[in-house]
Protein backbone atom coordinates (compact mmCIF):
# COMPACT_ATOMS: atom_id res chain seq x y z
CA UNK A 1 0.00 0.00 0.00
CA UNK A 2 2.91 2.55 0.41
CA UNK A 3 3.54 4.14 -2.81
CA UNK A 4 6.13 6.16 -2.99
CA UNK A 5 5.11 9.04 -5.51
CA UNK A 6 2.69 9.75 -3.53
CA UNK A 7 4.81 10.20 -0.49
CA UNK A 8 6.82 12.32 -2.25
CA UNK A 9 3.79 14.36 -3.11
CA UNK A 10 2.56 15.51 -0.15
CA UNK A 11 4.78 14.07 2.96
CA UNK A 12 6.66 17.22 3.53
CA UNK A 13 3.96 19.52 3.58
CA UNK A 14 2.07 16.69 6.05
CA UNK A 15 4.73 16.70 7.99
CA UNK A 16 5.33 20.50 8.72
CA UNK A 17 2.06 20.41 9.55
CA UNK A 18 1.62 17.79 11.82
CA UNK A 19 4.41 18.26 14.02
CA UNK A 20 3.51 22.12 13.67
CA UNK A 21 0.48 20.65 15.67
CA UNK A 22 1.42 17.85 17.38
CA UNK A 23 5.47 18.74 17.99
CA UNK A 24 4.48 18.91 21.89
CA UNK A 25 2.89 15.28 22.67
CA UNK A 26 6.03 13.53 19.84
CA UNK A 27 9.10 15.52 21.13
CA UNK A 28 8.05 13.87 24.64
CA UNK A 29 6.49 10.39 24.21
CA UNK A 30 4.17 9.85 27.06
CA UNK A 31 6.05 6.30 27.17
CA UNK A 32 2.91 4.50 28.12
CA UNK A 33 2.54 0.67 27.65
CA UNK A 34 -0.60 0.92 25.46
CA UNK A 35 -1.71 3.03 22.60
CA UNK A 36 -3.44 6.88 23.05
CA UNK A 37 -6.22 7.38 20.66
CA UNK A 38 -6.79 10.95 19.24
CA UNK A 39 -9.87 12.19 17.57
CA UNK A 40 -10.85 15.50 16.58
CA UNK A 41 -11.77 17.27 13.79
CA UNK A 42 -8.32 17.52 11.81
CA UNK A 43 -8.54 13.70 11.77
CA UNK A 44 -7.58 10.36 13.83
CA UNK A 45 -4.30 9.58 15.63
CA UNK A 46 -3.09 6.88 17.51
CA UNK A 47 0.20 7.03 19.47
CA UNK A 48 1.87 4.02 20.38
CA UNK A 49 5.29 3.59 22.36
CA UNK A 50 5.25 0.04 23.70
CA UNK A 51 7.44 -3.06 23.00
CA UNK A 52 7.89 -2.56 19.31
CA UNK A 53 8.69 0.91 19.36
CA UNK A 54 7.35 4.26 19.25
CA UNK A 55 4.70 4.69 16.05
CA UNK A 56 1.83 6.65 15.02
CA UNK A 57 -0.81 5.94 12.73
CA UNK A 58 -2.79 9.19 11.62
CA UNK A 59 -5.87 9.31 9.31
CA UNK A 60 -6.74 12.49 7.89
CA UNK A 61 -9.36 14.02 5.10
CA UNK A 62 -6.49 13.68 2.70
CA UNK A 63 -5.22 10.27 3.52
CA UNK A 64 -3.26 8.04 5.89
CA UNK A 65 0.56 7.89 7.52
CA UNK A 66 2.22 6.44 9.62
CA UNK A 67 5.08 7.61 11.57
CA UNK A 68 7.99 5.95 13.67
CA UNK A 69 10.69 7.22 15.41
CA UNK A 70 14.34 6.55 13.32
CA UNK A 71 17.47 5.43 15.37
CA UNK A 72 18.19 9.46 16.08
CA UNK A 73 15.06 10.05 17.86
CA UNK A 74 13.30 11.65 14.63
CA UNK A 75 9.49 10.90 13.80
CA UNK A 76 9.59 10.51 10.26
CA UNK A 77 7.33 9.17 8.16
CA UNK A 78 7.00 5.24 7.65
CA UNK A 79 4.43 4.52 4.77
CA UNK A 80 1.43 6.87 3.91
CA UNK A 81 -0.90 7.15 0.91
CA UNK A 82 -4.24 8.98 -0.04
CA UNK A 83 -7.60 7.49 -0.48
CA UNK A 84 -7.87 7.32 -3.32
CA UNK A 85 -5.41 4.26 -3.36
CA UNK A 86 -7.61 3.03 -0.73
CA UNK A 87 -10.52 1.11 -3.13
CA UNK A 88 -13.15 -0.35 -1.53
CA UNK A 89 -11.01 -1.17 1.20
CA UNK A 90 -12.33 1.65 3.40
CA UNK A 91 -15.66 3.31 3.62
CA UNK A 92 -14.16 6.71 3.90
CA UNK A 93 -13.38 6.35 0.06
CA UNK A 94 -17.16 5.69 -0.19
CA UNK A 95 -18.14 8.81 1.48
CA UNK A 96 -15.49 10.55 -0.74
CA UNK A 97 -17.47 9.61 -3.65
CA UNK A 98 -20.85 10.47 -1.74
CA UNK A 99 -19.60 13.93 -2.03
CA UNK A 100 -19.25 14.15 -5.55
CA UNK A 101 -22.31 12.53 -6.13
CA UNK A 102 -23.83 14.92 -3.58
CA UNK A 103 -21.90 18.20 -5.76
CA UNK A 104 -23.82 16.32 -9.13
CA UNK A 105 -26.88 16.28 -7.24
CA UNK A 106 -26.61 20.39 -6.29
CA UNK A 107 -26.84 20.73 -10.30
CA UNK A 108 -30.30 19.32 -10.30
CA UNK A 109 -31.68 21.78 -7.90
CA UNK A 110 -34.16 23.95 -10.14
CA UNK A 111 -32.56 27.13 -9.05
CA UNK A 112 -29.09 27.20 -10.64
CA UNK A 113 -28.86 25.22 -13.78
CA UNK A 114 -25.99 24.93 -16.13
CA UNK A 115 -28.03 24.17 -19.21
CA UNK A 116 -24.94 22.91 -20.86
CA UNK A 117 -24.74 20.28 -18.44
CA UNK A 118 -27.33 17.22 -18.91
CA UNK A 119 -26.57 16.37 -14.99
CA UNK A 120 -24.25 13.26 -15.95
CA UNK A 121 -21.53 12.81 -14.17
CA UNK A 122 -18.81 12.30 -17.22
CA UNK A 123 -19.82 15.70 -18.89
CA UNK A 124 -17.80 14.82 -22.05
CA UNK A 125 -20.59 12.14 -22.53
CA UNK A 126 -22.96 15.50 -22.52
CA UNK A 127 -24.58 14.64 -25.38
CA UNK A 128 -27.55 17.49 -24.78
CA UNK A 129 -27.65 20.04 -27.57
CA UNK A 130 -25.37 23.57 -26.13
CA UNK A 131 -28.18 25.79 -25.01
CA UNK A 132 -27.86 29.37 -23.49
CA UNK A 133 -29.47 30.70 -26.81
CA UNK A 134 -30.65 33.78 -26.46
CA UNK A 135 -34.01 34.25 -28.82
CA UNK A 136 -32.64 36.52 -30.82
CA UNK A 137 -29.60 34.01 -31.49
CA UNK A 138 -32.11 31.71 -32.84
CA UNK A 139 -33.84 34.40 -35.13
CA UNK A 140 -31.97 32.84 -37.86
CA UNK A 141 -33.73 29.44 -38.22
CA UNK A 142 -34.93 28.20 -41.33
CA UNK A 143 -38.04 27.03 -40.09
CA UNK A 144 -40.06 30.56 -39.25
CA UNK A 145 -40.04 29.78 -35.59
CA UNK A 146 -40.35 32.44 -33.20
CA UNK A 147 -40.59 33.11 -29.50
CA UNK A 148 -43.66 32.26 -28.26
CA UNK A 149 -45.44 35.09 -26.19
CA UNK A 150 -44.89 33.74 -22.57
CA UNK A 151 -48.36 32.28 -21.35
CA UNK A 152 -50.56 32.83 -24.35
CA UNK A 153 -50.93 29.04 -24.61
CA UNK A 154 -51.35 28.09 -21.45
CA UNK A 155 -52.39 24.31 -22.75
CA UNK A 156 -49.17 23.97 -23.59
CA UNK A 157 -47.25 20.69 -21.84
CA UNK A 158 -43.90 19.74 -21.76
CA UNK A 159 -42.99 15.73 -21.70
CA UNK A 160 -40.13 15.58 -19.31
CA UNK A 161 -37.93 12.31 -18.98
CA UNK A 162 -38.77 11.50 -15.20
CA UNK A 163 -35.58 10.67 -14.55
CA UNK A 164 -34.44 14.61 -15.40
CA UNK A 165 -35.12 17.25 -13.07
CA UNK A 166 -33.87 19.67 -15.58
CA UNK A 167 -37.24 20.00 -17.82
CA UNK A 168 -34.90 21.53 -20.18
CA UNK A 169 -32.53 18.26 -20.86
CA UNK A 170 -35.05 16.05 -20.17
CA UNK A 171 -37.69 17.66 -22.41
CA UNK A 172 -38.67 14.71 -25.27
CA UNK A 173 -41.80 16.02 -26.73
CA UNK A 174 -45.30 18.58 -26.51
CA UNK A 175 -48.41 18.11 -25.51
CA UNK A 176 -52.00 20.03 -24.71
CA UNK A 177 -53.46 20.32 -21.57
CA UNK A 178 -57.28 19.22 -22.95
CA UNK A 179 -59.15 19.10 -19.47
CA UNK A 180 -57.79 19.70 -16.16
CA UNK A 181 -56.33 16.39 -16.01
CA UNK A 182 -55.61 15.38 -19.19
CA UNK A 183 -52.92 15.85 -22.28
CA UNK A 184 -52.87 14.90 -25.56
CA UNK A 185 -50.01 13.80 -27.23
CA UNK A 186 -48.62 11.64 -30.23
CA UNK A 187 -48.59 7.83 -29.75
CA UNK A 188 -45.13 7.91 -31.04
CA UNK A 189 -44.30 9.95 -27.82
CA UNK A 190 -45.12 8.00 -25.19
CA UNK A 191 -44.87 4.38 -27.16
CA UNK A 192 -43.48 2.05 -24.66
CA UNK A 193 -43.29 3.94 -22.28
CA UNK A 194 -45.01 3.46 -18.99
CA UNK A 195 -46.17 6.32 -16.77
CA UNK A 196 -43.54 6.15 -13.86
CA UNK A 197 -41.35 6.99 -17.05
CA UNK A 198 -42.30 10.79 -17.83
CA UNK A 199 -43.74 13.36 -15.89
CA UNK A 200 -46.09 16.35 -17.68
CA UNK A 201 -45.42 20.09 -16.80
CA UNK A 202 -47.49 22.51 -17.33
CA UNK A 203 -47.96 26.68 -17.47
CA UNK A 204 -43.66 26.71 -18.19
CA UNK A 205 -42.62 28.86 -20.96
CA UNK A 206 -38.54 28.63 -20.16
CA UNK A 207 -38.10 24.64 -19.90
CA UNK A 208 -35.41 25.52 -17.00
CA UNK A 209 -37.05 27.57 -15.11
CA UNK A 210 -39.56 26.68 -12.21
CA UNK A 211 -42.90 28.23 -13.80
CA UNK A 212 -46.09 26.42 -13.56
CA UNK A 213 -46.27 22.42 -12.02
CA UNK A 214 -44.45 19.23 -12.64
CA UNK A 215 -47.03 16.32 -12.67
CA UNK A 216 -46.68 12.69 -12.60
CA UNK A 217 -48.57 10.75 -14.90
CA UNK A 218 -51.17 8.02 -13.90
CA UNK A 219 -52.41 6.95 -17.55
CA UNK A 220 -51.25 6.30 -20.47
CA UNK A 221 -53.99 5.75 -23.37
CA UNK A 222 -52.59 4.83 -26.57
CA UNK A 223 -54.62 4.46 -29.73
CA UNK A 224 -54.79 1.17 -30.35
CA UNK A 225 -54.54 2.14 -34.08
CA UNK A 226 -50.94 3.32 -33.87
CA UNK A 227 -49.27 0.04 -33.24
CA UNK A 228 -51.95 -1.51 -35.36
CA UNK A 229 -50.54 0.48 -37.96
CA UNK A 230 -47.25 -0.35 -37.56
CA UNK A 231 -46.42 3.30 -39.48
CA UNK A 232 -47.72 6.56 -38.44
CA UNK A 233 -51.49 6.40 -38.37
CA UNK A 234 -53.65 7.23 -35.37
CA UNK A 235 -50.48 8.85 -33.97
CA UNK A 236 -52.31 10.04 -31.00
CA UNK A 237 -52.57 9.22 -26.67
CA UNK A 238 -53.98 10.54 -24.02
CA UNK A 239 -52.12 10.84 -20.80
CA UNK A 240 -54.04 11.18 -17.28
CA UNK A 241 -52.22 13.37 -14.88
CA UNK A 242 -51.68 12.02 -11.38
CA UNK A 243 -53.61 15.20 -10.34
CA UNK A 244 -55.39 17.70 -12.14
CA UNK A 245 -53.27 20.39 -13.58
CA UNK A 246 -53.81 24.16 -11.35
CA UNK A 247 -51.20 26.02 -13.53
CA UNK A 248 -52.49 25.86 -16.99
CA UNK A 249 -56.26 26.13 -18.93
CA UNK A 250 -57.08 23.62 -21.13
CA UNK A 251 -57.57 24.07 -24.97
CA UNK A 252 -61.12 23.08 -26.89
CA UNK A 253 -60.93 20.42 -29.58
CA UNK A 254 -61.99 21.25 -32.79
CA UNK A 255 -65.13 20.21 -34.33
CA UNK A 256 -66.30 18.95 -37.31
CA UNK A 257 -68.26 22.08 -37.57
CA UNK A 258 -64.79 23.76 -37.65
CA UNK A 259 -65.09 25.02 -41.14
CA UNK A 260 -62.12 26.49 -42.11
CA UNK A 261 -60.04 23.57 -41.95
CA UNK A 262 -61.42 22.68 -45.28
CA UNK A 263 -59.99 26.02 -46.54
CA UNK A 264 -56.21 25.30 -47.29
CA UNK A 265 -54.77 28.46 -46.68
CA UNK A 266 -56.08 28.76 -42.97
CA UNK A 267 -53.25 29.47 -41.39
CA UNK A 268 -52.59 27.38 -38.01
CA UNK A 269 -50.27 27.79 -35.74
CA UNK A 270 -47.79 25.38 -33.74
CA UNK A 271 -46.03 25.62 -30.45
CA UNK A 272 -43.21 23.77 -28.87
CA UNK A 273 -39.24 23.49 -27.60
CA UNK A 274 -38.25 21.32 -30.96
CA UNK A 275 -35.12 21.52 -32.75
CA UNK A 276 -34.46 24.91 -35.11
CA UNK A 277 -34.32 22.53 -38.11
CA UNK A 278 -33.50 19.39 -39.86
CA UNK A 279 -29.64 19.67 -39.10
CA UNK A 280 -29.92 22.23 -36.85
CA UNK A 281 -30.04 20.52 -33.24
CA UNK A 282 -30.30 23.93 -31.18
CA UNK A 283 -33.50 22.95 -28.85
CA UNK A 284 -34.50 26.47 -27.47
CA UNK A 285 -35.16 26.97 -23.58
CA UNK A 286 -38.37 29.04 -24.40
CA UNK A 287 -41.24 28.19 -25.95
CA UNK A 288 -41.29 28.95 -30.08
CA UNK A 289 -43.90 28.78 -32.46
CA UNK A 290 -44.66 28.86 -36.16
CA UNK A 291 -47.12 29.47 -38.02
CA UNK A 292 -48.16 26.89 -40.65
CA UNK A 293 -50.92 27.34 -43.81
CA UNK A 294 -52.90 24.14 -43.82
CA UNK A 295 -53.05 22.25 -47.25
CA UNK A 296 -55.60 19.95 -48.49
CA UNK A 297 -55.59 16.46 -48.40
CA UNK A 298 -54.91 15.72 -52.32
CA UNK A 299 -51.86 18.67 -51.89
CA UNK A 300 -50.53 16.43 -48.78
CA UNK A 301 -50.60 13.26 -50.92
CA UNK A 302 -49.15 14.83 -53.94
CA UNK A 303 -46.07 15.84 -51.81
CA UNK A 304 -45.77 13.34 -49.59
CA UNK A 305 -47.26 10.25 -51.04
CA UNK A 306 -50.75 9.21 -51.94
CA UNK A 307 -50.18 6.00 -49.60
CA UNK A 308 -48.50 8.07 -46.64
CA UNK A 309 -51.29 10.18 -45.69
CA UNK A 310 -54.39 8.94 -44.19
CA UNK A 311 -58.01 10.35 -43.04
CA UNK A 312 -56.44 10.73 -39.44
CA UNK A 313 -53.82 13.16 -40.67
CA UNK A 314 -53.96 17.28 -41.94
CA UNK A 315 -50.98 18.07 -43.27
CA UNK A 316 -49.52 21.78 -42.79
CA UNK A 317 -46.80 23.85 -44.63
CA UNK A 318 -45.64 26.41 -47.77
CA UNK A 319 -44.64 24.74 -51.06
CA UNK A 320 -41.36 26.98 -50.33
CA UNK A 321 -40.59 24.94 -47.34
CA UNK A 322 -39.50 27.12 -44.68
CA UNK A 323 -42.13 27.38 -41.81
CA UNK A 324 -42.81 24.01 -40.24
CA UNK A 325 -42.31 22.06 -37.04
CA UNK A 326 -39.08 19.78 -36.65
CA UNK A 327 -38.11 17.05 -33.93
CA UNK A 328 -39.01 17.69 -30.20
CA UNK A 329 -42.34 19.63 -31.26
CA UNK A 330 -43.92 16.11 -31.48
CA UNK A 331 -46.98 15.63 -29.36
CA UNK A 332 -47.43 19.47 -29.27
CA UNK A 333 -50.76 21.44 -30.56
CA UNK A 334 -51.69 22.70 -33.62
CA UNK A 335 -54.13 25.29 -33.25
CA UNK A 336 -56.40 27.23 -35.68
CA UNK A 337 -58.73 30.07 -34.36
CA UNK A 338 -62.31 28.99 -33.75
CA UNK A 339 -64.93 29.94 -35.95
CA UNK A 340 -65.86 33.04 -34.53
CA UNK A 341 -62.13 33.89 -34.29
CA UNK A 342 -62.35 34.35 -30.29
CA UNK A 343 -59.59 32.00 -29.51
CA UNK A 344 -58.12 28.69 -30.55
CA UNK A 345 -59.01 25.25 -31.12
CA UNK A 346 -56.92 21.89 -31.63
CA UNK A 347 -56.78 20.95 -34.55
CA UNK A 348 -53.92 19.08 -34.73
CA UNK A 349 -50.91 17.06 -33.03
CA UNK A 350 -47.64 17.19 -34.18
CA UNK A 351 -46.53 13.97 -35.48
CA UNK A 352 -44.45 13.59 -38.60
CA UNK A 353 -42.83 14.34 -41.43
CA UNK A 354 -40.09 14.56 -44.03
CA UNK A 355 -37.17 16.54 -42.71
CA UNK A 356 -38.47 19.48 -41.50
CA UNK A 357 -39.07 23.00 -43.62
CA UNK A 358 -38.05 21.20 -46.94
CA UNK A 359 -39.85 22.54 -50.22
CA UNK A 360 -43.38 20.67 -50.74
CA UNK A 361 -42.55 18.72 -48.05
CA UNK A 362 -45.34 19.55 -45.55
CA UNK A 363 -45.57 18.69 -41.93
CA UNK A 364 -47.90 16.23 -41.04
CA UNK A 365 -50.16 16.50 -37.91
CA UNK A 366 -52.81 14.17 -36.41
CA UNK A 367 -56.08 15.58 -37.49
CA UNK A 368 -58.12 15.94 -34.04
CA UNK A 369 -61.54 15.94 -35.61
CA UNK A 370 -61.25 12.42 -36.57
CA UNK A 371 -60.59 11.30 -32.54
CA UNK A 372 -62.88 13.60 -30.83
CA UNK A 373 -65.14 10.60 -30.00
CA UNK A 374 -61.90 8.17 -29.21
CA UNK A 375 -60.79 11.37 -26.75
CA UNK A 376 -64.54 11.89 -25.40
CA UNK A 377 -64.54 8.01 -24.41
CA UNK A 378 -61.46 7.60 -23.30
CA UNK A 379 -60.71 10.52 -20.92
CA UNK A 380 -62.71 9.03 -17.71
N1 LIG B 1 -41.50 13.11 -35.14
C1 LIG B 1 -40.98 14.37 -34.69
C2 LIG B 1 -40.86 14.36 -33.17
O1 LIG B 1 -40.90 13.29 -32.61
C3 LIG B 1 -41.78 15.51 -35.22
C4 LIG B 1 -41.50 15.71 -36.63
C5 LIG B 1 -42.31 16.79 -37.26
N2 LIG B 1 -41.76 17.03 -38.52
C6 LIG B 1 -42.13 17.98 -39.33
N3 LIG B 1 -41.46 18.15 -40.43
N4 LIG B 1 -43.16 18.74 -39.06
O2 LIG B 1 -40.57 15.33 -32.53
Amino acid sequence: MNNKTLSMRFSSLMVATFLAFFAVPFAQPAHAAMCEIIEDETGYYEVCDDEDGYSEYVETEEGWSEYVEDADGNVIVDEQGTWDDVVLEDERDFFADDEDFFDDEEFFGDEEIDPNDDGYFDDNADSAPEQNYTDSDLADNKLGKTPATPGAQPWMVAQVAAGDSNAYTGQECGGSLIAAQWVLTAAHCVENMSPSDINMVVGRHTLSSNEGERIGVAQIINHPGYAASGGNDHDIALIKLARPATAGTPIGLVTAATTHLDNPGVVGKVTGWGQMGENDERYPDGLHQVTVPLISQDKCKTQNGADAITPGMICAGLDAGGQDSCKGDSGGPLTVSNDSGTGQVLAGVVSWGIGCGAPNSPGVYTRVSEYTNWIQQNMK
